[in-house]
């Protein structure tokens, strides 16, 4: 039988490790919440599993149009923020195209390049782990049909800035697809950094991706939205696998709106969590990058299947990237020493 060979060369996304029922799993940037009080009472009160979800995602996308101040057709529900990426894709790229994105950036774009066709053009980060984004800008030929930005950068934690933004979505044509990938916006304090929203209705050809799994701690339920012109959203929507998201999902997503102040507070706590992590490790003699998700990355280099172990003999599970860094999700308040405790036996 003969197969696509890009697609039978390429590997399924792999998950991060586990740790014992006892350890941390530090390595798929999870919330280490559970979704907040009463939003699964009030998701399975609505749900008739029998009937096929709202194929149009309305009461969650007229709430999402509110809550941003678009129009209904300006937002589309997904199946995680990764289902939309891979939808942008589709809509705009096809083989003999180019897709530019930073790298290292967030593991799924390649594999979602590839499942297109086209061809996956990669730009360095700077020596601080950030998005280059005149070179990203510089990268951009007419073959190219989307330029991901990913802030903060998955896995190594800088925001982009605002101005730095505004001045490449200046360099990029108008007929070119800028998506942000805000997967861990909520976490973000440094007031300089890039805010998806203030830039909605400014661009003809900017789509910001937002989800519900990472802040919201409703990874597992799989829900997130792209917010954009109704032109590209449309095309996006029509690549979708039809029903990908459930009413449970919805109904999660819809009621963790209703708790926003909750949800403040957790984030607060995360973010505190991270930047104490983040200044203890930078104490021992780390050069941490910025962190604006919730997570840190911990530059291990040629030691990082070594320095990979040494967690997981600690029973905590991250994410290696093999000869590069580990990045460390910030998870339970319990883990912080232990990780502090293994990061220092470490060679740096
Ligand atoms: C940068 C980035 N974008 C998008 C996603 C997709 O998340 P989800 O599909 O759960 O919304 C992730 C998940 O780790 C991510 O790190």
């Amino acid at each position: 039988m003969r197969l696509r060979p890009e697609i039978a060369a390429l590997a399924a996304y792999s998950q991060g490790r586990s740790p014992s029922p006892d350890g941390f799993k530090l390595s798929s940037n999870e919330n280490p919440y559970p979704a907040l009080p009463g939003v699964l009472e009030a998701a399975a009160a609505h749900v008739e599993i029998n009937r096929y979800p709202d194929g149009a995602a309305v009461a969650l996308r007229t709430r999402l149009a509110d809550r941003y101040g678009v129009e209904f057709s300006e937002v589309i529900v997904g199946s995680g923020s990764s289902s939309l990426l891979q939808q942008l894709f589709l809509a705009a790229a096809a083989p003999g195209d180019e897709i530019v994105y930073a790298w290292r950036s967030f593991e799924a774009y390649p594999g979602f390049v590839t499942i297109t066709g086209a061809t996956s053009v990669r730009v360095p980060l700077t020596d601080t782990q950030e998005h280059d984004l005149d070179a990203l800008a510089a990268a951009v030929t007419d073959r190219t049909r989307v330029v991901v930005v990913c802030s903060p950068n998955n896995p190594t934690g800088p925001a982009v800035s605002a101005s730095a933004f505004e001045r490449f979505m200046a360099a990029v044509p108008a007929e070119t697809l800028v998506i942000l990938d805000e997967a861990y916006r909520e976490f973000v304090t440094d007031p300089s950094a890039v805010d998806g929203e203030q830039y909605l209705g400014r661009y003809p050809n900017l789509v910001i991706t937002r989800t519900f799994s990472k802040a919201y701690g409703l990874a597992g339920l799989r829900v997130g939205y792209a917010i954009g012109p109704a032109r590209l959203l449309a095309a996006a929507r029509a690549t979708a696998i039809p029903f990908a998201v459930t009413e449970f999902g919805f109904a999660a997503a819809l009621a963790s709106l209703d708790r926003e102040a909750q949800l403040d507070q957790r984030v607060a706590e995360i973010v505190s969590r991270r930047d104490r992590l983040r200044g203890a490790l930078i104490e021992q003699g780390w050069d941490i990058p910025a962190a604006q998700g919730n997570f840190v990355w911990l530059p291990t280099g040629e030691a990082t299947t070594a320095a990979t172990d040494a967690f997981f003999d600690a029973d905590i599970a991250v994410r290696p990237f093999v000869d590069e860094g580990i990045r460390i999700s910030v998870g339970e308040e319990e883990s912080i020493e232990r990780i502090l405790a293994v990061a220092a036996a470490l060679p740096h």
